[in-house]
């Protein structure tokens, strides 16, 4: 596929994602209007979809059909994702203005509405997985769907992205000197790739895969989620404001232990094209090239 034809799969995906996102949002209306507003401002301000859309293609890499079970999930870890966003823009976080194109939900709704914005949306990621059971027809459909909450849990939590985002926060207060490789792999691990590997994670455990497969995923999330939050970082430093949709000179205004000022562009740059041919290496079937891969291959030069 060339790069123009990745670009408007991942746009078809991303329309098509958003729908089935929007049966799983709140109504507008009583006196709860003003979070469930800041809520769905959040979701639908815009966002490129990636970890509904590598959830679901995943799942295909797997051979599942019937995606139904999968749809509450893909809602699910993009309401999560969302939060995380609403969260880390806050004047108490990263103290940004701009997101997916528009006024962070702080500066539309005010700092109060923003975080409960942010909790509520935590708490209906799980409201909304848990709607899956209501779609099993069988046993080993039902173990499925627990097993996908588990990884939805896990990796989003303190162990995951709520760890990453600590280690983020706590590594600008410090000294230069006292920052560690360690540390920054920790910060990215788990702020970022824990995500995705919770979206390719689940993907395959909804669509059958065995235990072995579902931990290749999670290495090949792993290494898709550092090359993703490494070109995150060289972005904020190179990219577009008006392509990005978010402000950039983030990380520098607030001082962030970021792969680029550790390790420099050259460098960041190498590392993002090897961890993602890790990452294709990882998601082949063994027959024909599959989206996925060309997307990891497109992920490597993104500039949005
Ligand atoms: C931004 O994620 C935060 C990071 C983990 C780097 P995305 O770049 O996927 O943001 P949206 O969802 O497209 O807005
Ligand atoms: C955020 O990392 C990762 C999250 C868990 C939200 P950044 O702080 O670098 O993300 P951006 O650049 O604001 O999107
Ligand atoms: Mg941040
Ligand atoms: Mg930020
Ligand atoms: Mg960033």
């Amino acid at each position: 596929m060339t790069r123009d034809e990745v670009a408007r799969g991942l746009k078809d995906r991303a329309r098509e994602t958003e729908e089935i996102i929007r049966r799983f949002l709140p109504a507008e209306e009583g006196f709860n209007s003003a979070v469930t507003e800041a809520m769905n401002y959040s979701v639908l301000a815009g966002g490129k979809r990636l970890r509904p859309i590598l959830m679901r293609e995943t799942c295909h890499l797997y051979g599942q059909k019937n995606e139904e079970i999968l749809h509450p999930f893909m809602a699910a870890i993009e309401f999560i994702h969302t939060y995380s966003l609403v969260h880390d823009d806050l004047p108490a976080m990263d103290n940004d203005d701009y997101r997916r194109g528009k006024p962070t939900t702080h500066k539309k709704y005010g700092a109060g509405m923003a975080t409960l914005a942010g909790d509520g949306l935590l708490n209906l990621a799980f409201e909304t997985a848990f709607r899956a059971f209501d779609l099993c027809g069988s046993e080993s459909e039902r173990n499925a769907v627990i097993r996908a909450l588990r990884i939805l849990a896990d990796k989003a939590g303190i162990n995951g992205m709520v760890g990453g985002q600590c280690a983020d926060l706590q590594a600008e207060e410090q000294a230069n000197g006292a920052r560690t490789k360690e540390e920054l792999l920790y910060i990215h691990t788990n702020k970022t790739a824990a995500m995705i590997e919770s979206a390719m994670m689940i993907g395959a455990t909804l669509a059958g895969a065995s235990d072995e497969e579902v931990r290749r995923m999670e290495q090949a999330g792993e290494k898709i989620g550092l090359a993703f939050q490494i070109r995150d970082d060289i972005l904020d430093v190179e990219g577009e404001a008006s392509t990005l949709g978010k402000d950039v000179g983030s990380d520098e205004k607030n001082g962030k232990l970021t792969y680029v000022s550790m390790y420099g562009s050259a460098q960041a740059r190498d590392d993002v094209r090897r961890l993602s041919e890790e990452a294709i290496g990882l998601t082949g079937n063994g027959t024909e090239r599959n989206f996925l891969q060309d997307l990891i291959e497109w992920m490597i030069t993104r500039e949005l």
